[in-house]
């Protein structure tokens, strides 16, 4: 088949790339390559791949990208942590316009199958189970409970503790910040599309993100990179709240062969695919396995906390699992040590940062 890949320039977009060439299949790269993102601006495919330097908000450039496209694969987003609403223009632009613009095109030119990078910053907080109350969404967590060290988002009804529970696709989204929202627009979008259109649309909710490459200024697995620092320059990396945020790390190479199974095997209406490990993970563990892969300082658990962290959120990919034969490969102490001592195998050195 042949792939049009927006952002595949990108940290997730180059192992996508690879997959898909390995496989078999003719590549198309479509990337603005952000500044933001990109240092070197000479960023070029591998050798076979078509790459054409162009922002997916601009609709001149998209015909000519779908010429002879038999599915799309849009990665191109603008990430990063979206700390600051004066962001929000860019965010909304960036990834929801960029988004329009690609499915209109892909509507003028008849391009029907579209897997899309969504992410599981859609479900918030997630779900926990109180023992009174059954499932429920998590409440907020308040300044004065953490200052005291309860880190746990309580039942919204009674206040007392939750047990986490892997959210599944049909939990509702509840996105919780700027970026959140531009990402679930995304999903809606492209399912409107799909719908007026009949094309196929399979949205990969990634879970943490890590891997060779890996980007330091996002949301997911960034605080990987921030140990590495640390250890780095032989200290001790620094946990926040108790260390016991649980996360699904995944390996990029395992979600670039969800993200490509999904592409040549989703042919028919609207769907959403968690993608994770399936084995949740706390930060403070990610901590002790850098450092032990590093022999480096013990890492310090500091209570210190940022309001509006999301404390627990753990993937049901069973559905990805089930409908694809998708397995993760890489597990989380192969990964970690991979990432600290930049035993990388066959991988190609993909960008700084
Ligand atoms: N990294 C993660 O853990 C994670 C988790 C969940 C979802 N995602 C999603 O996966 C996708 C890829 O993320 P990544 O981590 O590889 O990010 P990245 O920033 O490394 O890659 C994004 C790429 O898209 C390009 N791009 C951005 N806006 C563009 C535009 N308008 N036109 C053309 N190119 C544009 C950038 O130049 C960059 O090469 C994004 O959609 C992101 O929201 C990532
Ligand atoms: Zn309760």
């Amino acid at each position: 088949m042949k792939f049009l890949v927006t952002g595949g320039a990108g940290f997730i977009g180059q192992h996508v790339v690879r997959e898909l060439m390995v496989r078999g299949h003719e590549v198309r790269v479509l990337d603005s390559l952000r500044p933001d993102v990109h240092r070197d601006l000479d960023w070029r495919p591998p050798s076979g791949a078509d790459f054409i330097h162009a922002d997916v908000r601009d609709a001149k450039a998209l015909e000519p990208a779908l010429e002879g496209v038999d599915a799309v694969i849009h990665l191109a987003a603008k990430v990063g942590l979206g700390v600051d609403i004066s962001d929000t223009p860019d965010y909304v632009s960036s990834n929801d316009f960029a988004t329009a613009e690609l499915l209109a095109a892909m509507a003028r030119t008849k391009v029907g199958r579209l897997t899309l990078a969504s992410s599981m910053v859609a479900y918030g907080e997630g779900v926990g189970r109180c023992e009174k109350h059954g499932e429920t969404r998590p409440g907020p967590r308040l300044e004065s409970a953490m200052a005291n060290g309860q880190f746990d988002p309580p039942c919204p009804t009674c206040g007392m503790p939750l047990a986490d529970l892997l959210v599944t696709e049909d939990v509702p989204v509840d996105p919780r910040n700027v970026y959140a929202t531009t990402k679930v627009a995304q999903e809606f979008l492209a399912g409107n599309w799909a719908r007026s259109t009949g094309g196929a649309v399979a949205s990969m909710r990634y879970h943490n993100v890590y891997g060779p490459g890996m980007p330091r200024d996002t949301p997911y697995a960034g605080v990987a990179a921030i140990f590495l620092s640390a250890l780095r320059r032989n200290e001790a990396p620094r946990v926040f709240e108790d260390g016991r945020q649980r996360r699904d790390f995944i390996h990029v190479r395992d979600i670039a062969a969800a993200t490509v199974l999904a592409a040549e095997g989703h042919v028919f209406g609207v769907r959403a695919f968690n993608v994770g490990s399936g084995t949740p993970r706390t930060v403070g563990e990610m901590a002790f396995a850098l450092a032990r892969a590093l022999d480096g300082p013990t890492p310090v658990v500091t209570g210190a906390f940022r309001l509006g962290d999301v404390r627990h959120i753990t993937a049901d990919s069973s559905r990805l699992r089930a409908e694809f034969h998708w397995e993760p490969r890489t597990t989380f102490e192969d990964g970690m040590r991979e990432l600290a001592t930049g035993s990388t195998g066959s991988d190609p050195v993909i960008k700084e940062g």
